[in-house]
C-alpha cells in the first residue's frame, strides 16, 4: 500500500510548488504594472498615507478573520503531522518490501531458462520453482574408458535453504560441483555471473522455497525460518514410501532404504553423493562415496564412536572449516537434513550407516 503515498506526496509537493511560483510571478507581474505609474506624482495618495481602517474594524472583523485564518493553519498542522508520523514507518517498510520484491523479480529473470534470456537454472533444476529436473551430462566409465551420455538428477532448488545456509549456496553458485553437470557461476570460480548476480539469484531462491512447518518464531518467514521443518505430511509420505519400499523386499531394512529413497518433487537423501552412479541411474557401490566420502567399512563408527554426534551432525550437516567427529574437516559440503526428515528417520539412516 505504502509506495502510492510517496507518489501522492509528491505530486502534492509538485501542485503547491507550482502554484507558489505562478503566485509568486502574478503577484510580481501585477506589483511591478502598478509600479509603473509616473513616480513623484501623486494622483493618488500613496498607500502609506492613505488613511487605514478604523480601530473599529481594526480591531473587530480585521482581527478575527486573522486569528481564524491562524487557527485553521495550526489545526492543518495538528492533523497533518500525526498523520505523516503514522504513516511514515509503514511507507518506509513498504518501500523495502518493494525493494526486496525487485530483487526477487530480477533474480527470477537470471534463474530462467535460456530461451527466456535467463542463465537456464530452471532448464536443469525443473522450472521456475525449482523443484528438481535432470541435466544431461557426459560421463567416462573408468574401466573401458568409453564416454557416454547420461541423465543426472538435478535437486530441488525449493528445499536448498533446508539443507545449506547461504555462505553455503554462495560457495556451490560460484565454484559449481566438481564432476557433475552442476558449473560453477561466479566470476571467482571462472563462470558467468558477478556477485551481484549470484546474491539477486540467491534472493529469488529464498522467495520460492517450500515453507516449514513449526518454526521456531512464528513471525518468521516460513520460507525462511529457524527451526522449521518439511511439513509434517510430506515426512508422512516419504515414511510410508520407505515402509513400503522395506515391505517389497527392495530393502531389508528402514535406514537403508531411507538412505536410497528420492524423496520425492526432486529432493533426494545420501546416496547421491555417496554413491557413485546413483544420480545417473547407474548406482555402483552403495555408500562407497561420490562427491560425498566412502561410508563402508564401519568409516563412520571411527569417525563417530559416539552414535548421537553422528545422529547431529547428519541433522545439521557440516559446517565451513569447523571439526566434525574424530578427525573431520568440515568443508559446508554435507547438507544437514534436520528440516528435511524425522530425528526418527535420521536415526535409522545412522543405524544403518554404521553397519556398512
Ligand atoms: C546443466 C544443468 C544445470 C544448470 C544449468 C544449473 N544446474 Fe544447478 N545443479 C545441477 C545438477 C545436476 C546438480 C547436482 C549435482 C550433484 O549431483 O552434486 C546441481 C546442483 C545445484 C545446487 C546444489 C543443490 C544441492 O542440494 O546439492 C544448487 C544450489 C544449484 N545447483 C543452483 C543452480 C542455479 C542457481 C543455477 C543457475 C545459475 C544452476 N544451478 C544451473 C544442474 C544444473
Ligand atoms: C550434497 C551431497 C551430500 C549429501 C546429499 C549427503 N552427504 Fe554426507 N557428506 C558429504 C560431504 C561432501 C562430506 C564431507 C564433509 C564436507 O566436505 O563438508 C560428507 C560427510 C559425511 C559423513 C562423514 C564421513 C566421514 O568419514 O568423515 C557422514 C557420516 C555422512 N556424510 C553421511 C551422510 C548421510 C547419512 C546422508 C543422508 C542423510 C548424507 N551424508 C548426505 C556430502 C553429502
Amino acid at each position: 500500500m505504502t509506495p502510492v503515498f510517496a507518489d501522492v506526496t509528491t505530486t502534492l509537493a509538485w501542485i503547491v510548488l507550482v502554484t507558489a511560483i505562478g503566485g509568486w510571478a502574478l503577484y510580481a507581474f501585477f506589483n511591478i504594472r502598478s509600479s509603473r505609474a509616473e513616480i513623484g506624482s501623486e494622483i493618488e495618495l500613496a498607500a502609506n498615507r492613505k488613511e487605514y481602517y478604523d480601530d473599529e474594524t481594526l480591531e473587530g472583523k480585521k482581527l478575527e478573520r486573522t486569528q481564524l485564518l491562524g487557527l485553521a493553519f495550526l489545526a492543518v498542522i495538528t492533523v497533518t503531522l500525526p498523520l505523516y508520523w503514522i504513516l511514515e514507518p509503514g511507507r518506509q517498510a513498504g518501500a523495502e518490501k518493494e525493494f526486496e520484491h525487485k530483487f526477487e523479480l530480477w533474480g527470477s529473470g537470471l534463474f530462467a531458462a535460456t530461451a527466456d534470456g535467463g542463465f537456464n537454472c530452471a532448464g536443469c533444476h525443473g522450472g521456475m520453482n525449482g523443484g528438481g529436473g535432470v541435466a544431461a551430462f557426459a560421463v567416462t566409465d573408468p574401466k573401458t574408458g568409453e564416454v557416454k551420455s547420461v541423465n543426472w538428477k538435478a535437486p530441488a532448488i525449493n528445499t536448498v535453504f533446508y539443507r545449506y545456509s547461504e555462505e553455503e549456496v554462495r560457495f556451490i553458485l560460484n565454484y559449481g560441483r566438481p564432476f557433475s553437470p552442476m558449473s560453477a557461476w561466479g566470476l571467482v570460480g571462472g563462470g558467468p555471473m558477478n556477485e551481484q548476480q549470484i546474491q539477486t539469484v540467491i534472493d529469488y531462491l529464498k522467495s520460492v522455497q517450500v515453507p516449514r512447518e513449526d518454526c521456531t518464531d512464528p513471525t518468521q518467514d516460513a520460507k525462511m525460518c529457524d527451526g522449521g521443518h518439511l511439513p509434517v505430511a510430506k515426512q508422512q509420505e516419504i515414511q510410508a514410501e520407505a515402509e513400503r519400499l522395506v515391505k517389497a523386499g527392495t530393502y531389508a531394512s528402514l535406514g537403508e532404504a531411507l538412505f536410497n529413497l528420492d524423496l520425492g518433487s526432486g529432493n533426494y537423501s545420501c546416496a547421491r553423493c555417496h554413491t557413485k552412479g546413483w544420480s545417473y541411474g547407474e548406482p555402483q557401490i552403495t555408500g562407497g562415496g561420490a562427491f560425498g566420502p566412502n561410508l563402508t567399512g564401519g568409516s563412520s563408527v571411527r569417525q563417530f564412536p559416539n552414535q548421537e554426534d553422528m545422529i547431529a551432525f547428519i541433522s545439521a550437516g557440516s559446517e565451513y572449516g569447523k571439526k566434525y567427529g574424530e578427525q573431520g574437516q568440515g568443508g559446508g559440503r554435507m547438507p544437514g537434513f534436520g528440516a528435511m526428515l524425522t530425528q526418527d528417520q535420521i536415526k535409522a539412516i545412522v543405524e544403518y550407516v554404521r553397519g556398512l
